[in-house]
């Protein structure tokens, strides 16, 4: 379980995140939705560890990551995958050594052990048997995949999208949400996406959540969202 308590976070002056709050249930999927800008990616950096609030607390299966050292922390980080909207590939390496590195990093892995979780992983993203090829070859959808592969190397058991979707044609973006479904289906994880494509919103999610003045509104579910006659539905039909 995730829970975020009584979150504040600035840069420099400016107050991004104001008092905010989430649960997160265990193999629950939820997506934040909200203008750019408002901290989004923000926040999902917090529950990486990435960077720190200000204050509040960030409970992740029981314990404050707020107040881990570095090392505690990088426990805590192998079990969270993360899958930035540029997808973030090592160009000087084969799609092989993107997916290995997690595993090389880390110091748990053999070599042997690295070539069949890596064959795995791009196994579960459709992407099999793409070991050598060069991340420059590859679609901006393919990116994804390996992204998504590099993010699961290690076998997550939270998984944190940013904006998965985002300049995919319909197509391919149908293609990532279903696989972000498959995924949280049967590896159980707790997934948190970050998006503002409408079919990514209503294909995935459990709950949506909306960012507004620092803090999430109250959610709905995509069974909700389109008769709620609030600000998501404004949301849903274009209008924000
Ligand atoms: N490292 C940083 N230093 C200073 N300002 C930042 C930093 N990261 C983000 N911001 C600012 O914080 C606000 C929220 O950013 P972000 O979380 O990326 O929003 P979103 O993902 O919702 O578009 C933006 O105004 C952005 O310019
Ligand atoms: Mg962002």
């Amino acid at each position: 379980m995730i829970e975020l308590i009584d979150i504040w976070k600035s840069y420099d002056e400016r107050q991004i995140i104001r008092g905010l709050s989430l649960t997160v249930q265990p193999g629950e999927k939820v997506s934040i939705i909200g203008p750019s800008g408002c901290g989004k990616s923000t926040l999902l950096r917090l529950i990486m560890g990435l960077h720190r609030p200000d204050s509040g607390q960030i409970i992740i299966d029981g314990q404050d990551i707020v107040k881990m050292g570095t090392n505690e922390l990088k426990g805590v980080r192998a079990r969270i995958g993360i899958l930035f909207q540029s997808a973030a590939l090592f160009d000087s390496t084969t799609v092989g050594g993107n997916v290995a590195f997690p595993l090389q990093e880390s110091g748990c892995f053999g070599a042997t052990e690295i070539k069949t979780i890596v064959s795995e992983k791009l196994h579960m993203v459709e992407m099999a048997g793409a070991e050598d090829k060069d991340p420059a070859e590859l679609s901006g959808g393919q990116r994804k995949r390996v992204g998504l592969a590099r993010a699961l190397a290690r076998s997550p058991e939270i998984m944190l999208y940013d904006e998965p979707t985002t300049g995919l044609d319909p197509i391919l973006s149908t293609n990532i949400e279903n696989l972000i479904v498959k995924l949280n289906d049967q590896l159980h994880v707790t997934s948190i996406i970050v998006t503002h494509q409408i079919s990514t919103i209503l294909r995935v999610s459990d709950k949506i959540y909306m960012m507004q003045d620092g803090q999430l509104m109250p959610p709905e579910s995509p069974q909700t969202i389109g008769t709620a006659g609030n600000v998501y539905t404004t949301f849903i039909n274009g209008g924000l």
